[in-house]
């Protein structure tokens, strides 16, 4: 049996990345930072999930099924053809690399402020730092757009010069020749551990200390 590739959870939380990514830019830039925290905590929700998932969904999303080690990497970089059915060895390492960078961009937000109106939740549990984070938080964005480069070329490359369907599979799951062999986890299973997620950080936001108020 032909199952899909890239089970339901793992293409809603790919294409939202793009979506939300681009929003964080735009709301960043134009300094409306109620809208790009909100956004902000769903995508520390979305990559939150996205690595729980790597654990315990489906077979080709999990984590141990596509990180290979640095031998397997090298040999692929040397041109050794990837007969696997998922991500090959140096997107397996660029998966983990893009959510952890996305992940880092989320939190270091959460510690600082605009210095006018906004304050981000956990800045007073960070106190000195706050600057700190700052410079994080820019600095943790040119790189996640470096990668994001980086991702784009190389999908370019696979899909147009080596002729694999790479967007078609993330797409609809499954392609002709790029499928699964085993039966995807439930959705639901997913959407759960995303809620599970989204109440921790909402009680961490909402139950650290806060600045104390001077009005
Ligand atoms: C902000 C922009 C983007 C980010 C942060 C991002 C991030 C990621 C991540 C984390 C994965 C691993 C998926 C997983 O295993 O969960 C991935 C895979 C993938 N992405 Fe993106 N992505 C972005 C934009 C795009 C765009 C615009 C396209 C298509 C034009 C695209 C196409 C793909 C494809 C085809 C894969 C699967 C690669 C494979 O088969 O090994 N991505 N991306
Ligand atoms: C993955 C998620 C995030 C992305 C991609 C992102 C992206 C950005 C970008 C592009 C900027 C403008 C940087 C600049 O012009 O120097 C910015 C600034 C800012 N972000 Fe985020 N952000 C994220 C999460 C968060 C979160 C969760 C919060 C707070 C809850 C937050 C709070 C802020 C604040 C307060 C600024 C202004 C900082 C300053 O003026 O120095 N961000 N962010």
């Amino acid at each position: 049996m032909q199952w899909p590739l890239w089970d339901r959870a793992v293409r809603v939380i790919h294409w939202y990345l793009p979506l939300a990514i681009a929003f964080m830019w735009w709301s960043g830039e134009e300094g409306l930072y109620d809208w790009h925290s909100w956004v902000g905590y769903s995508l520390l929700v979305a990559v939150g999930t996205r690595v729980c998932w790597g654990i315990i969904g489906s077979q080709s999303a999990r984590f141990a099924a596509f990180l290979a080690s640095p031998s397997a990497v090298v040999a692929y970089l040397r041109g050794r053809p990837y007969q696997g059915e998922g991500h090959n060895p140096l997107g397996g390492w660029a998966t983990v690399i893009l959510l952890l960078v996305i992940f880092l961009q989320g939190l270091s937000g959460l510690f600082v402020t605009d210095d006018v109106m906004f304050e981000g939740p956990l800045m007073f549990w960070g106190g000195e730092w706050s600057g700190v984070f700052a410079e994080w938080h820019e600095l943790n964005w040119l790189v996640l757009q470096v990668l994001i480069v980086l991702h784009l070329v190389a999908l370019t490359y696979h899909q147009l010069y080596r002729k694999e369907p790479l967007i078609g599979a993330m797409w609809w799951g499954k392609t002709k020749s790029r499928f699964s062999l085993s039966k995807p986890k439930n959705t639901g299973l997913a959407l759960v551990i995303a809620l599970i997620i989204a109440g921790l950080l909402f009680l961490l936001i909402t139950l650290v200390p806060q600045a104390p108020s001077y009005y």
